[in-house]
C-alpha cells in the first residue's frame, strides 16, 4: 500500500497498514465506541445531527491531502495517519545522535516516552470540551464551521496519541488509552493533566486567543517531538502539524477580524480615542483594551504549558533524543548540548535577571523564547489591522513574568511590563491587566448566535475569502432541529 493515500475500507482510516496488525487493530477497534460515546457526551452540543461542511484527510501528501464535504461530526473519519518514513532516518540529537531512528521503543526510555505521549494526548480532548458550548453562540456558520473542524481534528490527534499507545505500549498503554477517555476539563475530581486545559473559554474572543496561543504551544510541542528518534512519534506529529495549521489560522484572522471590525466602527462614528471604551461598546463592538486584556490571559496561561524554566525531565527527553528543540534539524550546533549554557530568566532576591545556565536544563525556556517570538510576530500583523484605520493603539505581549502559575514567576505579581508589584497594588490593578466581571458581562451579553448564511455578529468582520473557496452566503452548516 502506498502511504500517502489512506485505507478508508475498515472502521479507521489508516495508512499504517492496520489490516495486517490484527492485534492493534483489534485494540482500537475495542477503544473505537469509548471514544463515540465520549464525542456524543463531551463534543460540540447541540449540533450532533447538523451537516458540517468538513475537510476530511484523505493523504498525507502535502500537496493536497484534504478533501471537503458536508458530514455529521459523529461520522467524521477520525484516523490514524502518519507522515512518510525518510528513509535511514537517524536519531538528530543527544546521546543517541546519529543512530538509526528507532521504529521500536527503547526499553530504557519506555516510561519516559509514555508520559510524553499521554501528555500531548491530554490535551487533545480537553480542548473539545472547553469548546463544546461555543457552537450555540456563533457568529457565523462560517466560525462555527471552522470550530468544529478544529474540534473534529482535535479528535483525531487523540486518535494519533492513542494508536502509538495501543500499538507500543502493551497493557499499561491500554490503560493510558482509557484514561484519556476518562478524564474531563475543567472536573475537580479528574482534571485534564495541564492547568491551561481546565480553564474555561467562555466566549469567542477566548476561543480565537486559545486557538492563537494555546494551539500554538500545541504546534511548539509537536515540532519539538517530531524531531524525536523514536520514529513513529516523529511521523505522527509531522502529520499533526499540517492540521495544526489550521487552528492557528482561526485563532489569527478571527481575532483579526475582532479588530477590524471594531476599528471600522470607531471610525465610522467619529471615534478617534482607543480607551472610551463606552462609546466603543455601544456600537456592539468589542473595544481594543479589552482584546489586550483577553491576549494577557492567554498568553500568560499558555506559556505555564512550557513547565519550570529548569528541568530535568526536559533534560532526560533530550539527552535520550525523544523531544528535541524547535527545528533542531534547522540549527547548527552539535546538538547534544553537554557543555553549553543559555540565559534563562529567573528570580533573584525579588528582581528578574538573565542568568545563563546549563542549555539542558533549559530546554523548556528555549521552547518558550521560540513560541513568544511566534506569538510576536501574529501581534504586529494584528497591529498593522489597526494601523491601517489610524487608531491610536497597540496591542502588546505581555512580560513573560505576568500572571503566571507555574516556575520562576509563580511566587510573585508582576505587571504587563514586567514591574514586581505589592499583592496590594496587584489587587487594585488587576482589573487593568485581566478581564474584570465588567468586561466579561460585556462579552457575554454581546454573544448573540448569527445562524443566517453570510451573516455576520455586530463585532465581527467577514473572512476575505471562505473556506474552499466557497462564496461568503455559503451555507457552512446545515443546522438539524
Ligand atoms: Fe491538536
Ligand atoms: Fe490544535
Amino acid at each position: 500500500m502506498n502511504v500517502m493515500n489512506v485505507d478508508y475500507d475498515g472502521l479507521i482510516p489508516n495508512n499504517v497498514g492496520l489490516n495486517q496488525d490484527m492485534r492493534v487493530k483489534k485494540a482500537l477497534e475495542k477503544w473505537h465506541p469509548g471514544y463515540i460515546n465520549w464525542w456524543h457526551d463531551m463534543g460540540p452540543e447541540g449540533f450532533q445531527q447538523s451537516l458540517v461542511y468538513l475537510r476530511t484527510a484523505v493523504s498525507v501528501d502535502p500537496k493536497g491531502w484534504a478533501k471537503f464535504d458536508y458530514v455529521r461530526m459523529p461520522e467524521y473519519k477520525w484516523g490514524i495517519l502518519l507522515a512518510p518514513q525518510v528513509e535511514d532516518r537517524r536519531v538528530p540529537f543527544g546521546a543517541h545522535r546519529g543512530e538509526k531512528a528507532w521504529q521500536e521503543v527503547p526499553g530504557e526510555y519506555r516510561a519516559m516516552l509514555r508520559r510524553l505521549v499521554v501528555i500531548q494526548g491530554d490535551t487533545e480532548p480537553a480542548s473539545v470540551e472547553q469548546q463544546r458550548h461555543l457552537g450555540k453562540t456563533a457568529p457565523s456558520l462560517y466560525d462555527m464551521r471552522n470550530l468544529f473542524q478544529v474540534n473534529v481534528e482535535e479528535g483525531r490527534h487523540l486518535w494519533a496519541m492513542v494508536y502509538l499507545l495501543q500499538k507500543y505500549f502493551g497493557a499499561d498503554g491500554r490503560e493510558e488509552a482509557e484514561a484519556l477517555l476518562q478524564r474531563r476539563s475543567g472536573d475537580p475530581d479528574t482534571p485534564r493533566m495541564l492547568g491551561a486545559f481546565n480553564e474555561k473559554t467562555p466566549d469567542w474572543l477566548s476561543f480565537f486567543m486559545f486557538t492563537f496561543f494555546t494551539d500554538r504551544d500545541g504546534k511548539m510541542q509537536l515540532e519539538a517531538l517530531a524531531q524525536s528518534g523514536f520514529d513513529p512519534l516523529s511521523r505522527t506529529c509531522r502529520f499533526m502539524l499540517t492540521e495544526e495549521a489550521h487552528h492557528m489560522f482561526v485563532g489569527e484572522t478571527g481575532v483579526g477580524r475582532v479588530i477590524e471590525r471594531t476599528c471600522a466602527a470607531m471610525k465610522e462614528n467619529g471615534i478617534e480615542d482607543p480607551c472610551d471604551i463606552d462609546a466603543i461598546r455601544k456600537l456592539g463592538v468589542i473595544d481594543l483594551p479589552t482584546v489586550q486584556k483577553k491576549l494577557n490571559i492567554h498568553f500568560s496561561l499558555t506559556l505555564d504549558l512550557f513547565g519550570n524554566e529548569i528541568s530535568t525531565n526536559a533534560a532526560n527527553a533530550f539527552h535520550a533524543g525523544l523531544k528535541g528543540r524547535f527545528r533542531e534539524d534547522k540549527l547548527e550546533d552539535d546538538h547534544q548540548l553537554e557543555s553549553s549554557t543559555y540565559p534563562v530568566l529567573r528570580l533573584v532576591d525579588g528582581k528578574i535577571v538573565r542568568d545563563e545556565t546549563a542549555a539542558l536544563s533549559a530546554l523548556n525556556m528555549r521552547l518558550r523564547d521560540d513560541y513568544v517570538t511566534d506569538c510576536a510576530a501574529g501581534v504586529s500583523r494584528w497591529n498593522k489591522i489597526i494601523e491601517k484605520y489610524g487608531v491610536p493603539f497597540q496591542l502588546k505581549l505581555p512580560h513573560v513574568a505576568f500572571h503566571r502559575h507555574i516556575g520562576e514567576f509563580s511566587k510573585i505579581k508582576i505587571d504587563t511590563e514586567g514591574n514586581v508589584l505589592s499583592d496590594a497594588e496587584w489587587e487594585k490593578r488587576k482589573d487593568d491587566f485581566l478581564p474584570s466581571s465588567r468586561d466579561r458581562d460585556f462579552i457575554e451579553n454581546l454573544m448573540q448566535p448569527e445562524f443566517a448564511p453570510g451573516k455576520f455578529a455586530s463585532w465581527i468582520a467577514p473572512p476575505r475569502v471562505g473556506i474552499d473557496n466557497k462564496p461568503g452566503d455559503f451555507e457552512y452548516v446545515k443546522i438539524a432541529e
